[in-house]
This record gives structure tokens, sequence and C-alpha cells, in this order.
């Protein structure tokens, strides 16, 4: 087995700015509530023109700027995503068209917001035993398409946007462990319940509101803590590490108040955890990649340091990824 390690990051959030201060006017809720509730204060939305692979391409593109590497050298894409441009093609494929990364192989990863740990840990095993060179891997939405602009219970939480990284062989083990989970059984807590086989896209579907996301979120609250709590342990446990060696934890950005309880039930102190959930809102699988890429960019993630990836999402999925910067 090969050391791998991230070689190259990159981000995508479109120009739009939807304020809490806008959301008042469209339900009713307040600038307060949203923010001691969730820590949004604003969130990106996709224009019109705009669909998942656009913002993808974007983050790609910067991401292979990043790492040195031509598209045409691109060997693996996988695109986590849970708001593709349509059933099919892939959006994985569509960003190969884009690229002209025309050598790549492409599928996409359906985990909602743990997709991009679950894509990073799928990408790991190829290019650990040496199938492929290298992969891009991608988190992009625009969760704006699924989200209920009616419903206060959900429309406050969500945003659009894109993150990737290109991972390669290095000499020095860079990711040093993984760790997934998933409980089908809790699926209901979370979904968007029409458009597919089980409920194809009618009149009725449409009347009922189906294709929107519908969410019990005290209870997702609750497992949210507990099930991040144990998978960053279990990832730095299979890394023969633990929370005191921990520089830099960058969980899913789903609520501050679920990330504070985490951390403080990790015993993480509030300078350790990487937030950016008050510019953005949860971007599903984008959220991890955007933090992970803002945290080194900004210099918070520094050569050496020990950073966590840790993320939870409908299905219910979650994992976890420690990686030596
Ligand atoms: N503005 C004002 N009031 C609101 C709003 C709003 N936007 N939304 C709900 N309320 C009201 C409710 O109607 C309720 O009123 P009631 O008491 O009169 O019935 C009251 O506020 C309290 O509602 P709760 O649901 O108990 O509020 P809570 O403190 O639990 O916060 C929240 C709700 C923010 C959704 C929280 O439960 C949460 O974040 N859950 C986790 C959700 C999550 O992270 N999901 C994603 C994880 S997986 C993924 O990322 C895809």
């Amino acid at each position: 087995m090969k050391a791998v390690s991230i070689i190259g990051l990159g981000k995508y959030l479109p120009k739009k700015v939807l304020t809490n201060k806008e959301l008042e006017k469209m339900v009713d809720t307040s600038d307060d509530w949203i923010t001691t509730r969730t820590g949004i204060k604003e969130r990106r939305l996709a224009a019109k023109s705009e669909a998942t692979s656009d913002l993808a391409v974007n983050a790609a593109r910067l991401a292979l700027q990043d790492a040195g590497l031509k598209a045409e050298s691109v060997e693996l894409i996988i695109t986590a995503t849970i708001t593709g441009d349509m059933p099919f093609p892939s959006v994985s494929c569509l960003i190969q068209r884009s690229l002209g990364a025309k050598k790549a192989v492409c599928f996409d990863i359906s985990a909602a917001c743990a997709g991009f740990v679950y894509a990073l840990v799928t990408a790991q095993q190829f290019v650990a035993r040496g199938v492929y060179k290298n992969a891009l891997v991608i988190g992009a939405e625009t969760l704006s398409t699924i989200t209920d602009w009616q419903d206060r219970n959900t429309c406050v939480l969500f945003g659009d946007g894109s993150g990737a990284a290109v991972i390669a062989p290095v000499k020095k083990p860079g990711i040093l462990s993984t760790y997934l989970g998933s409980d089908g059984s809790l699926g209901d807590l979370l979904m968007v319940p029409g458009g597919g086989s089980r409920n194809p896209t009618s009149h009725d579907t449409v009347d009922k509101r189906m294709h929107y996301i519908k969410m019990r979120g005290n209870e997702l609250f609750k497992l949210a803590v507990k099930i991040m709590v144990d998978a960053a342990n279990e990832a730095l446990r299979k890394a023969g590490l633990d929370c005191k060696d921990v520089d830099c934890f960058i969980p899913h950005q789903a609520n501050i108040r679920i990330l504070m309880a985490v951390a403080k039930r990790l015993g993480l102190d509030t300078d350790r955890i990487y937030l950016n959930i008050e510019k953005y809102g949860n971007m599903s699988s984008a959220s991890t990649a955007v933090a992970l890429c803002d945290a080194v960019k900004s210099g918070r993630v520094k050569k050496g340091d020990i950073v966590v990836l840790d993320a939870f999402g409908g299905g219910l999925v979650w994992g976890a990824c420690v990686i030596k910067w």
C-alpha cells in the first residue's frame, strides 16, 4: 500500500449571498433566532445558470492548479453530491467533459453531508493500491434546488458551494486513518421523499412539496453529537493518536451548537476547531471540502499538523479521517 495524501485544494462559492435579514422577509424567522440556534449569518446561492457541475468544475480547476496537475493526467474523478445536474450522466462525467480529463474514470457518491469523506476514503483505496496514480475528489451541492423556501425549519440552514482535493502518493503518509459508518434504519430523519423511483415526479408529488428536504432536526441534533464524537475517536484510535494530538478539527458545518457540543465531549478547546458555518451554512458534501480548503489556505493548518475531518449526514452516514498535513 502506498502512502497517500492531499496535494492540492480548491473551492468555489457562488457570488450571490443570502443573509438572515433577507430570510426574515421570506419566512417567519429572525436573524437572532438563526444566529443563536445555528451560528449561520449568511449562505451562498447558485445562479439560475449554475448547476452543481459548474460549481464543481471551478473548484476542481483550482485544486488541479494547486497540485500542479494537468486535467489530461487525472486518472479518477469522484464527486460526492445529492444534487446532481440530472439523474445521469453523473456529475463526475460532466466535470470530466468540462475539464477535458479524457483519461479519468468517473463516478459519483451519494452520502449526503458525509459525502466528501466517503469520496476521499474511496479514492484513497484506489490510489494507495496503485490502481490509479491520482484522484480528483469533489464535494459539490446546489442545496438551494431541494430546499423548501417556505419551510422555516429547514430553509435557514442550507447553502450552495463546492470544494475539491487532489490526492496522490507521497513519501510520508498524509492520510493516517479513516473510519466510515452507516445506519439505514434512521434514514427517515432526513430525506427528499419525491423525485426518485419510490415516488416518481408527478403533479401530486410536486403539490405535496415532496422534492424538498424533510428533516427531524431535534432527533438529528442529538444523534449528530454522539456519532461525530464516536467517529472522531475511532479514527484517532486507528491512527494511534488521541484528542490531545489534534491541531485542527474540521467538522461538517451543520450547526454551531452541534459542533460546540462535539468539541466539548472530545475535550477540544474552541481554537482547535475550524468553523466557517457563519458565512456558508450547511452545504452538505461541500461543507467539509470547503472548510478544509479555507483552513489550509488561511494558514490555520500548517505543515506537520494533525487534522481531523469529521462528518455526519442523511442516510444516516458518517465518517472521519485523520491527516498529517
Ligand atoms: N425561525 C424561528 N423559529 C423557528 C425556526 C426559524 N427558522 N425554525 C424553527 N423554529 C421554531 C420551531 O417552530 C419551534 O417553535 P415551537 O416551539 O413553537 O414549536 C422552535 O423554534 C424550536 O424548534 P426546535 O426544532 O426545537 O429548535 P432547535 O433548537 O432544535 O433548532 C435546528 C432547530 C436548528 C434545526 C436544530 O434542531 C438542528 O440544527 N438540528 C440538526 C439539523 C442538522 O444538523 N441537520 C443536518 C445534519 S445532516 C446534514 O447536514 C444533511
